[in-house]
């Protein structure tokens, strides 16, 4: 594959869509062909199926459903927007991807793990090139989070034990692909913690 794929991962609030958008607009400003998305979303179908996600009560749906779900929607996602940009050569830059949903749903919310790898393994033909994981403290993220209101509350409401458990979760996925993941300290101050990420994805680009 011509392109290059970088996803950013980490507990809600610590800081991905802030730095996402950061490095991609850094990356195009130096020239290069960036595609900048999201997940649950970025493309026409994933985004609805999203809203059925992050919004309402947080025990809608059962942990299995709820795989299916993001799994519907990564699929999509893949097909109709990264696939594409990918062999077109761009840096496709994702906020979050299968590794949320082995955190989230396989490790935090259930024992589930291998379901996810399973399913990812069966319907998803890609896995990112470097993944920047960014770890924080998780009180003091989940505080950022609230304080921003977006009304996509669903998994912050969760509260501050689930919050831990995705943090831990994150660190031992560290372990688990060292050649892929980058820990981020993410308790620095914006512009820090961008230029550090900045300078680590120039060096892993060249
Ligand atoms: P995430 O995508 O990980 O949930 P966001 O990038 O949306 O996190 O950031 C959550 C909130 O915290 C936003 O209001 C954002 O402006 C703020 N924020 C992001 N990074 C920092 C930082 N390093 N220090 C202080 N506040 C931050
Ligand atoms: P996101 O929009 O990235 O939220 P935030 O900016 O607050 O981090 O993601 C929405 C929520 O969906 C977030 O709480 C994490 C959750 N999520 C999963 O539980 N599993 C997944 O596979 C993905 C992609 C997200």
């Amino acid at each position: 594959m011509p392109g290059i794929f970088i996803t950013l991962e980490g507990i809600d609030g610590s800081g991905k869509s802030t730095q996402a958008r950061l490095l991609a607009d850094a990356l195009q400003a130096e020239g290069r062909d960036v595609i900048f998305t999201r997940e649950p979303g970025g493309s026409p179908g994933a985004e609805e199926i999203r809203r059925l996600l992050v919004e309402g009560d947080p025990g809608r749906w059962s942990a299995e459903t709820e795989i299916l779900l993001f799994f519907a929607a990564r699929r999509d996602h893949v097909e109709r927007t990264i696939l594409p940009a990918l062999e077109h050569g761009a840096i496709v830059i994702c906020d979050r991807f299968t590794d949320s949903t082995r955190i989230y749903q396989g490790t935090a919310r259930a024992d589930l793990r291998k379901t996810v790898d399973a399913l990812h393994d069966l319907m998803i033909p890609l896995n990112p090139d470097h993944t920047l994981i960014i770890d924080m403290d998780a009180d003091a993220a989940l505080a950022r989070g609230l304080a921003r209101k977006s009304g996509e509350d669903r998994f912050e409401d969760l509260g501050n034990d689930f919050a831990r458990a995705t943090r831990k979760g994150y660190l031992q996925l560290a372990q688990d692909y060292p050649d892929r993941c980058h820990l981020i300290d993410g308790n620095r101050a914006i512009e820090v913690v961008h230029a550090d990420i900045l300078t680590l994805i120039q060096r892993l680009l060249a």
